[in-house]
């Protein structure tokens, strides 16, 4: 089975065409993502309508990009106009920067043999999530072919239990799955990339840290999720980009202010004068539930800065030090108790957040304690990407028989599951 996997709920648009035969060894084919993070940083965040645009513009050159590596394209001899044109141009009627790059590719290329489309239909920005919805209906349309709608957060949780199995591989051909040799699929110029879905043991806990969500997801079974924590205010990334930004610090925040945390932390020579003061609270880190809040750390550290005579560059690395330990221990804590609470028998990390590598190490040396298997994404797959989507998007197909593509929607705040409301006792 091929599947196209489309991505579009925040600023990264992101296309990918993956194979499995049995729904646990996934080979992405081909894997593209643009990053609007540089058009957004002059505002220091995503503004939903331009990040749309964006999505609108990119998602047509995309496919022709993700066709062309994998050998899937192939011009018509003769390029005749769609029977369905009528259809796509009222579909298509909110996305005008891509209507006409549609018009002008589609109907010039033979069907290629891609067996399903799987696409986030949320959480996220609704307006992006319209676009990739939108292009998804579109594609089926014409191609006939179904759309699997797929919740974002599950598609994190996937990105942990894609492991690799090989280097990239350069071969033209490349074998799906050996055991059945019928299965090879052939890609000129292809390079693949191989991964195992993990297998995981139930219950899982799941603890996802996003730019736009902080949730503890108890898995029950396959498929089956159920909320245990969550943020009462901001994200852990949204947490980390605002207090980067009082350390003048470009957007996103995470990735130079966890560089600023990892020099202090292997700088013995850290003099610490002014820096021993500096002490951040761990909200909520012993309520009696398994909820966060983040934005009192931020209020602290605003109220530092202003009192601080001066934002020296050592102080700016051990305040950037002092928010990730006070993070990591609260994120921990928490994913703690709540795996002791729920006797979690895997842990699961996913979301952009991930890619720090202490809060990585920290959950590493709990997992060792708890003795516990963990899953983490490797670093390409920590921020939004396409694999993750079609893989969760397989796993969906396997469960569901049909798909209602008529009625798919943008579900701006879908959610995995329904919050429990219950606490350590
Ligand atoms: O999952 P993601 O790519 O997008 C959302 O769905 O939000 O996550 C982006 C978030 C941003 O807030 C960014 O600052 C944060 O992940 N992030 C990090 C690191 N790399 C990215 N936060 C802390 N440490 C990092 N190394
Ligand atoms: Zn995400």
């Amino acid at each position: 089975m091929i599947i196209l996997g489309i991505e579009t709920s925040c600023d990264e648009t992101a296309v990918a065409l993956i194979a499995s035969e049995n729904g646990t060894d996934i080979a992405v084919l081909a894997d593209k993502t643009l990053t609007q993070i540089e058009l957004h940083a002059q505002y220091g965040g995503v503004f939903p309508n331009m990040a749309k645009r964006e999505h609108a513009k990119n998602l047509v050159p995309l496919l022709k990009e993700i066709l062309k590596e994998t050998g899937f394209l192939k011009l018509k001899v003769k390029s005749e106009e769609l029977k369905v044109e009528e259809d796509v141009q009222t579909m298509l009627a909110r996305e005008p920067e891509m209507l006409d790059a549609f018009l002008k590719f589609i109907p010039t290329i033979e069907k290629p043999t891609i067996d399903a489309i799987a696409v986030t239909e949320g959480p996220g920005l609704e307006p992006c999530l319209w676009t990739g919805i939108n292009f998804a209906k579109a594609l089926s349309l014409v191609w006939n072919i179904p759309v699997i709608p797929v919740n974002h957060m599950e598609g994190h949780i996937f990105s942990a239990l894609l492991s690799r199995k090989n280097e990239i591989s350069n071969s033209p051909n490349y074998l799906i799955s050996n055991k059945n040799p019928k299965s090879e699929i052939q890609i000129s110029n292809g390079e693949a990339i191989s991964y195992q879905l993990s297998a995981i043991s139930y219950p899982s806990l799941s603890l996802l840290i996003s730019g736009g969500h902080t949730e503890l997801v108890l898995i029950k079974s396959e498929g089956e999720y159920e909320i245990v924590g969550q943020t009462r205010d901001d994200a852990v990334g949204e947490a980390f980009d605002k207090v980067a930004r009082l350390l003048g610090l470009p957007y996103p925040g995470g990735p130079p202010l966890s560089a600023l945390a990892e020099r202090a932390r292997t700088n013995a020579d850290s003099t610490q004068t002014d820096a021993e003061k500096i002490r951040l609270p761990r909200p909520m880190i012993h309520s009696n539930d398994f909820d966060f809040s983040f934005s009192g750390i931020k209020t602290s550290v605003l109220y530092l800065t202003k009192k601080l005579p001066a934002l020296t560059d050592n102080i700016k690395r051990e305040i950037s030090l002092e928010f990730e330990n006070a993070v990591t221990e609260v994120l921990l804590a928490k994913t703690k108790a709540a795996a002791e609470r729920y006797g979690a028998r895997t842990l699961i990390l996913g979301g952009g957040v991930v890619a720090n590598a202490h809060i990585r190490r920290e959950f590493e040396k709990m997992a060792v304690e708890l003795n516990v298997p963990l899953h983490i994404p490797e670093k390409t797959l920590t921020t939004d990407n396409a694999p993750m989507i079609a893989a969760a998007g397989i796993a969906r197909a396997g469960k569901a028989g049909s798909f209602e593509t008529e009625s798919l929607r943008a579900k701006g705040n879908l959610r995995l599951g329904a919050k429990l409301t219950n606490t350590l006792l």
